[in-house]
């Protein structure tokens, strides 16, 4: 897909800040520094239009990027950043809790993970509270540039086992730093955003 005129509209913190046209929401989980606002960046082919940072804990709101007036990306603060205090945790936690709960337009959940690790106790916390919400949502696996190609199917296999994730979730290795990803990634989301007719 192209998006043509992709736009940065809104920060939000509160619900009554999030847009108003109820277009289908495509929204990236993960922890934080994980590559959430990168992974957004590499689908559409610009540079920095999701902010992006070397320092963790970066996006600290809710993001709302609309594409072309078809859908939007939204872009969740990371989650298990160490450095941010206990409270700004929970209070980011809670803001993140409140939009996956009350928005009804959410169309579909990427939850981003780390190719290299085991997933986290809060990925685990993540995948868990995504699949009690009913939305649908598929797994990626990033930074696969940081492993040897050979091993991408091995780790793979590894984060389905730690999150026993139920038959028939889709799990992607994607790499922003090299631009790998499959077809499959955008034929996910573009499937969640066909107008209903
Ligand atoms: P927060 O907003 O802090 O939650 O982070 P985020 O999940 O949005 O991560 P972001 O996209 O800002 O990326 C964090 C760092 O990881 C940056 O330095 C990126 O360049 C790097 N990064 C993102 N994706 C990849 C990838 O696929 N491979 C490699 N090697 N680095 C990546
Ligand atoms: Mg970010």
């Amino acid at each position: 897909m192209i998006i043509k005129n992709p736009k940065f509209e809104i920060s939000a913190v509160s619900p009554k800040q999030y847009p108003k046209n109820y277009l289908p929401e495509i929204v990236l989980a993960g922890k934080s520094n994980v590559g959430k606002s990168s992974f957004i960046n590499t689908l559409i082919n610009r540079k920095n239009l999701a902010r992006t940072s070397s320092a963790p804990g970066k996006t600290r709101q809710i993001n709302f990027y609309n594409m072309d007036d078809l859908f939007y990306f939204v872009d969740l603060p990371g989650y298990g950043y160490s450095k941010m205090s206990k409270e700004e945790q929970l209070r980011v936690g809670q803001f993140i809790e409140k939009y996956l709960s009350i928005r009804e337009n959410i169309k579909l959940i990427i939850l981003i993970l780390d190719i290299r690790h085991k997933p986290t106790e809060d990925d685990k916390l993540m995948y868990n509270y995504i699949k009690s919400t009913n939305i649908p949502f598929i797994i990626i696996a990033n930074k696969a540039d940081k492993i040897a190609i050979t091993k991408v199917d091995e780790a793979v296999e590894q984060i389905k086992r730690e999150l026993k994730i139920i038959a028939g979730t889709i799990i992607l290795p994607f790499s922003s730093e090299r631009r790998i990803y499959s077809e499959k990634t955008w034929e996910e989301i573009s499937k969640k955003i066909v107008k209903e007719i």
